[in-house]
């Protein structure tokens, strides 16, 4: 729950900075700062990530309502499979992208982070289009997985939500 949570805020956050950095117009003191922003909160949110699945991976969910037919139990952990994917491919998109770009990635301003690709004029388009045809797909998703929830809480009252509130 408490990486479900704090994930969501700050995807929901660099999310934002990432659509309105792109649309400021030329490069001034608060675009760069944006840049930086979204960075970091995308790195932080794959360490996170990584947390979360480790203990994902050690800890047994609670269990789907006895009610709930089995194709609902296979969509719902088929998307939040899907979910994580793109979770992780995202941050990845985007790290790869600046360094393609020839812009080394400092976390916080303190960490150099490893510069796993060189400066690639080619690579860098495709991989821009990668980390927003993902996004996209990432809202889709986020719309389908809130959509799902609303449904249960407000028209099955079947409490599923409680495998998530606490
Ligand atoms: C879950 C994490 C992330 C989310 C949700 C996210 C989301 C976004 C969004 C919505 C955009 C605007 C796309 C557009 O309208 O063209 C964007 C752009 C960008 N993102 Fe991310 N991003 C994430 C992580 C990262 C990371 C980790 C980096 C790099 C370390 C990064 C680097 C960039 C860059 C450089 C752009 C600007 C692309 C351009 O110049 O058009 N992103 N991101």
């Amino acid at each position: 729950m408490f990486f479900h949570w704090l994930i969501a805020l700050l995807i929901i956050t660099t999310f934002i900075f990432g659509s309105i950095m792109v649309d400021i117009p030329g490069i001034t003191p608060n675009k760069l700062r944006y840049y930086s922003w979204h960075k970091w909160i995308g790195i932080s949110i794959f360490g996170l990530t990584c947390l979360r699945l480790l203990w994902r991976l050690t800890h047994t969910p609670p269990e789907f309502p006895l009610t709930l037919p089995v194709w609902q139990k296979k969509a719902a952990s088929g998307l939040h499979v899907f979910l994580y994917l793109l979770i992780f491919g995202i941050p990845l998109s985007g790290y790869l992208f600046s360094l393609a770009s020839g812009i080394p990635i400092v976390y916080l301003g303190i960490f150099p982070m490893p510069i796993i690709i060189n400066p690639n004029p080619e690579l860098k388009p495709l991989l821009k289009e990668l980390h927003y045809v993902l996004n996209m797909a990432l809202l889709i998703s986020f719309g389908l997985h809130v959509l799902a929830a609303l449904k249960h809480q407000f028209v099955d009252r079947d409490g599923i939500i409680s495998r998530i509130v606490p």
